[in-house]
């Protein structure tokens, strides 16, 4: 890429000028709460949901409940006919999310429906609140392995020929997680799932220990929708087998044949004269049970069509995931479970050979080679929000959206993993315009709509306020100055932080990050990444350079240097990671 700005070239998209902007949008905007590496975004606006737009990972907008509380026709555009496990997409990333609940996850009520289903074997519900308006209600639940199972009281008689059930008896206690449900039902229905603070931090077990105690109802219902079909429970066993990849993500590495038994005999107590038979292409063979017959198709035949109806469903923008190593970056991000004053605030940005950003003021540059630009994104889905200058926005109209494979809206739940754009543009230079690419990828549900920071004296028309918070995005008014006149970054980063705001990635342009190399900032930046570039831009280039420096005698000295350094090659690029703080981040009771 390029850095910032790398996300442009890709759509062959003009840079904006100016005269190309203009204003309108809005919606409340809620806070960003984000986990080290999962993390799950407050979905700010579900405008896209709303608005019936493209919904994240191929959702069907109308998939509503069936008569047993199960999501009907959810991700019909993924379903196979001759294809038993329609798992959502990410299902297995996105259970690994919800058992875990690091922060609190808001999504919408139709991915919570989609989703909630393949994990709710992990809980047992306590109990259930509603407002008295009966807009919002609240379920508490508790990890299974809280509630102790109990033997079958003895002295109760058994039904003549009735053999006592072979039940695990738990002594319960095991874990002590526990969660809440809050579904807030009104212009913008959504649902939170928190822990309670009587929770533990983490269960006391894996997630397979669960799947093999009990089955999830999302693949219970895959199996129950074949059932009724009139299928013997050893050939829909048999279909299931031939897709071990999807029934492992949904939760089934334990899924027997008796789990199908069980709902076929639920349902043949009501249909006892249908006589269950085999798929078509199946058969008995002595010794081997219902397996395929010959010439009927191969297996992978199926699964590489199954895969590639996955990636289909993706936007055609998405980066893999990097499959290169990037944990050298870890010691240089935010900590998940820091509690600090202020955020943690990374620099990063893409530079020449002789530190310049781009080639011109107001024009982009590529820098980045393919693999620095996913770790670009790399970098921002670990990150609760984005900081660029207005001089940036002008230039580049950049998305500052993640857009790796797994991300909101590139397969991922809600806004996981997005960043929320911030904007610094004192006087309102910039004319939101509802085709600018922040706006569009908010409405896309590929990102979120971005905060601008004004200064007290800017003027900001009430309607261009209320088509920004249309969008899901606002305006933070920062009352303080420095000496220069310019807006106090203390007071720019506490405004973050008190809208929710953990991390900060500043990505440019050269005015903000010269400024922010500066000594006096040094306590507020923890790190410093930059992607350095084979390449000189010259002296006409925007530069990335503080101002110089001397010691008390008057020597000249270098401006700043930064700790821990490390250097990492990555593809054409060379990456530099440091450290800029000394002191501990100032920590408080402020989380
Ligand atoms: N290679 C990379 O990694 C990379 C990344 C990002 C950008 N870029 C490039 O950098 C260039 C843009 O850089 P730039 O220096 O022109 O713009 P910039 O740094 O993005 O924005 C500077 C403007 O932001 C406002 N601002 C910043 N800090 C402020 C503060 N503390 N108080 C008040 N206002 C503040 C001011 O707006 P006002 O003038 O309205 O007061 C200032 O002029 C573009 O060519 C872009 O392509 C490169
Ligand atoms: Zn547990």
């Amino acid at each position: 890429m390029v850095t910032s700005c790398e996300d442009e070239e890709d759509e062959g998209q003009e840079l904006a000028s100016v005269s190309d902007i203009e204003a309108l949008g809005n919606q409340p905007v809620r806070l960003a709460i984000g986990t080290i590496d999962e993390r799950v975004a407050l979905s700010s606006a579900d405008l896209a949901l709303q608005n019936g737009a493209i919904l994240p990972s191929g959702i069907s907008r109308d998939s509503n409940l069936n008569l047993d509380g199960l999501p009907n026709s959810r991700h019909s555009s993924l379903s196979q006919p001759d294809c038993l496990i329609n798992n959502p997409p990410n299902i297995s990333r996105i259970r690994r999310v919800m058992f875990e609940c690091k922060d609190p996850i808001e999504i919408s009520l139709v991915e919570f429906e989609t989703y909630w289903p393949f994990i709710d074997n992990v809980w047992v519900k306590q109990r259930s609140n509603s407002s008295k308006e009966g807009h919002c209600t609240t379920d508490y639940y508790m990890c299974r392995l809280r509630r102790p199972t109990h033997r079958t009281s003895e002295t109760r008689p058994l039904p003549e020929g009735k053999r006592p059930r072979k039940k695990r008896v738990r002594e319960g206690g095991i874990c002590n997680f526990q969660i809440k449900v809050v579904k807030f039902e009104g212009a913008y229905s959504t649902v939170t799932i928190a822990r309670t603070p009587g929770s533990s931090r983490v269960h006391s077990h894996d997630l397979d220990y669960i799947d093999k105690v009990k089955r999830n109802s999302g693949l219970m219902e895959f199996a129950r929708r074949e059932a009724v079909k009139g299928y013997l429970p050893s050939s829909i066993y048999t279909k299931f087998q031939e897709e071990p990849a999807k029934l492992e993500e949904a939760g089934g590495k334990f899924f027997t044949v008796t789990d199908v038994r069980n709902v076929s005999a639920k349902w043949r107590i009501q249909n006892p004269e249908v006589k269950l038979v085999p798929h078509d292409g199946y058969e008995y063979q002595k010794g081997h049970g219902i397996v395929r017959k010959r010439g009927s198709g191969s297996d992978s035949d199926s699964l590489v069509l199954s895969d590639a109806i996955l990636k289909s469903s993706l936007p055609p923008d998405t980066l893999s995931f990097p499959q290169f190593p990037l944990d050298f970056l870890e010691p240089y991000l935010p900590k998940h479970d820091e509690r600090r004053h202020l955020p943690h605030v990374t620099l990063s940005y893409a530079s020449s050979m002789d530190s310049k950003i781009s080639l011109l003021p107001g024009m982009q540059t590529v820098l980045s080679g393919p693999e620095a630009k996913l770790m670009t994104h790399y970098l921002r889905s670990r990150h609760d929000a984005i900081l660029i200058g207005v001089g940036t926005v002008l230039a580049d109209n950049p998305g500052l959206n993640c857009r790796l494979e797994g991300a909101g809206g590139y397969g991922g739940l809600g806004r996981m993993w997005q960043p929320r754009p911030v904007v610094i543009d004192p006087t309102g230079r910039w004319s939101i315009h509802p085709e600018c690419r922040m706006l569009r990828t908010a409405v896309e549900g590929k990102g979120k709509a971005p905060w601008v920071v004004v200064s007290p004296g800017a003027r900001i028309h009430p309607q261009k306020l209320m088509m920004l918070k249309g969008y899901g995005g606002d305006f933070l008014r920062i009352m303080e100055y420095n000496q220069d006149w310019r807006l106090r970054w203390e007071a720019i980063l506490r405004a973050l932080a008190s809208e929710g705001i953990k991390s900060v990635m500043i990505e440019g342009g050269g005015t903000v990050l010269s400024e922010l190399l500066n000594p006096e900032y040094a306590d507020f930046i923890d790190s410093i990444i930059v992607t350095v570039a084979p390449t000189y831009l010259g002296s006409s280039g925007v530069s990335v350079s503080p101002d110089s420096k001397r010691d008390k005698e008057g020597k000249p000295n270098a401006a700043l240097n930064p700790k821990d350094v490390r250097w990492m090659p990555l593809g054409q690029n060379v990456i530099m990671c440091g450290r800029i703080r000394t002191e501990r981040p100032f920590t408080s009771n402020i989380e």
